[in-house]
């Protein structure tokens, strides 16, 4: 018997001004689309933005429901009508913010389980790394790949195989 340990390095800005030019237009494009979020339940709007290899950003936000589980995280908005749209391209990197009130949340929030299995998928499709950018007023965080935020992920070799296309 063993006792194992599995870090994470993830790298923190003290705000969007220190991301690069590409992810600050990332980050802003997350922050736009935040107009796009119907929470009329939670009033908690989540908006993310993915960048495509050849450069276009596709955004989502939340989609709430009366009947609560019919709703659907920012996130996953995103990343399918991304896939959706784009079938041929892959998602490089995601930005991920939330408001209250009309007012950016000062800390970045964290995605949901569901949401980060579906980019882990997103990241198998693509075959590299998908870079996942989580953002605030105050900081933003970023994690390289998407083993930072969904550790010891599932990954089948039986179940991989039945996978068509790439
Ligand atoms: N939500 C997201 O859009 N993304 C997440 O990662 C966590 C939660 C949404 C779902 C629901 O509309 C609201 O936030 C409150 O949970």
């Amino acid at each position: 018997m063993i006792t194992k340990k599995l870090e994470i390095n993830y790298i923190e800005y003290n705000s969007i001004e220190e991301l690069s030019a590409e992810d600050r237009e990332l980050m802003e494009k997350a922050i736009e689309a935040l107009d796009g979020s119907y929470a009329p339940y939670s009033d908690f709007n989540v908006a993310a933005a993915v960048r495509l290899s050849d450069g276009t950003i596709v955004t989502g936000a939340n989609q709430e429901n009366i009947a609560y589980p019919s709703g659907l995280c920012a996130e996953r908005t995103a990343i399918f009508a991304a896939h959706a749209q784009f079938p041929q391209q892959d998602i490089s990197a995601i930005a991920i913010v939330s408001s209250q009130e009309d007012k950016l949340l000062p800390t970045p929030i964290a995605p949901c389980g569901a949401c980060r299995q579906v980019m882990a998928e997103s990241q198998m499709r693509a075959g590299k790394p998908l870079r996942v950018l989580l953002g605030g007023s105050g900081k933003v965080v970023e994690f390289s790949s998407i083993e930072g935020i969904l550790p010891y992920i599932f990954n089948n070799e039986e179940v991989k195989k039945r996978r068509r296309g790439k």
